[in-house]
């Protein structure tokens, strides 16, 4: 017998650093403050489909009151970005139903939120979500779980890579994630000194990197560049070669480094690093903790003052819900090649494209 109104938390979709804290600020402030129970689905959806719920409370760990979830990465509660959800859309309700949940909070990206979407209206579920993803690509929110981290991981990464580019006299290709969106690249490439910074969102000639490169040599600038590659770039309109495997998300930063030996009009030594599932892990940081916290507790205030069907989204320095049909509608968030971010870039010298 229940006796106190159950709320579920899930994690959906790619991981990223800041899910466990906000976690941990959904159960601290349900619990301490509104006196709900609050239990975990593992696995998202799965967990649902299978019937299974982790109990979480603010005192279930004896650690000598140090408290992980601020601080570790990944998500406690496991995650999925793959499966057959929509396709056991039934199976999934009947779960929900079976676990007495009075409403749920899902911590995900776009793609998973348009699917916990489609389920919260089958179902008619009292759902708020909580945006998270390294890829910055969730609309009509200035901030969300995980970005911050991402970049921070991508500018130690550019700052470690710039000594050894330096020492060598080398073009050195970092290739990052975003498949769709270049907001990673574009502000790790600005904030970790990058020379070329190239996103799916513009186009970029093979020449003009290659004099770019020349230009900042021959004009004794430096003898070694910083290129960043988002991983869903493009082929280039004048290129002459095809990445080693299918677009998207294959092998761009190696594409390039081939494309740059080619068109050198000098000897080149060109190196590639593909920071990959780096950037999904690591210690939340200062900011991405301060988003997670303040996304969990307005979230908790959401459902128990009876909203649904709302994201909790970062404006003008306050956590304020917005509509999630809205966000989806608006999702993915591309760069706006026109932004001021690329303009300062551009400003800068660093050539980002056409
Ligand atoms: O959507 C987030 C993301 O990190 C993308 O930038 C990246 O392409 C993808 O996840 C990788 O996903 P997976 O964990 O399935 O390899």
């Amino acid at each position: 017998m229940k006796t106190k109104k159950r709320l579920g938390i899930l994690t959906s979709g790619g991981d990223c650093p800041g899910l466990n804290t906000a976690i941990r600020a959904v159960v601290s402030h349900a619990t301490l403050t509104h006196d709900w129970e609050v239990v975990g689905i593992p696995y998202a959806t799965t967990g649902l489909l299978e019937g299974k719920t982790v109990p979480l409370s603010m005192h279930g760990l004896d650690l000598h009151g140090i408290d992980p979830l601020l601080c570790i990465g990944g998500t406690i509660l496991g995650s999925i970005n793959k499966g057959d959800t929509l396709a056991r859309i039934n199976e999934i309700l009947a779960g929900y139903q079976a676990l007495e949940l009075d409403a749920l909070i899902g911590i995900g990206g776009d793609g998973s939120l348009a699917i916990l979407k489609e389920l919260q209206s089958k179902g008619d579920w009292q759902f708020i979500a909580i945006p998270k993803t390294i890829d910055h690509d969730v609309a009509l929110t200035e901030r969300v779980v995980g970005f911050d981290t991402a970049v921070n991981t991508i500018v130690d990464a550019l700052n470690r890579l710039t000594f050894t580019a330096a020492s060598h006299d080398r073009v050195m290709i970092v290739e990052v994630m975003g498949r769709t969106a270049g907001h990673l690249a574009l502000q790790a490439g600005i904030a970790g000194g990058a020379d070329i910074i190239l996103i799916p969102e513009i186009p970029y000639s093979i020449q003009e990197i290659c004099q770019h490169l020349a230009e900042l040599r021959d004009r004794n600038w430096r003898r070694f560049a910083i290129i960043v590659v988002a991983e869903g770039i493009r082929i280039a309109e004048d290129s002459t070669l095809q990445p080693a495997c299918e677009q998207p998300t294959c092998g761009m930063g190696q594409y390039i480094a081939d494309e740059i030996r080619r068109c050198s009009t000098y000897p080149i030594d060109v190196r590639v690093s593909v920071l990959g599932h780096i950037q999904r892990g690591g210690i939340p940081s200062a900011s991405d903790r301060l988003i997670a916290t303040a996304f969990g507790k307005a979230a908790v205030d959401l459902v128990v003052s009876g909203h649904t069907s709302l994201m909790v989204s970062w404006q003008n320095g306050r956590v304020v819900p917005v509509s999630l049909d809205l966000v989806l509608a608006k999702s993915p968030l591309l760069v706006d090649p026109n932004s001021f971010l690329v303009e300062t870039a551009r400003c800068l010298g660093i050539y980002v494209g056409k």
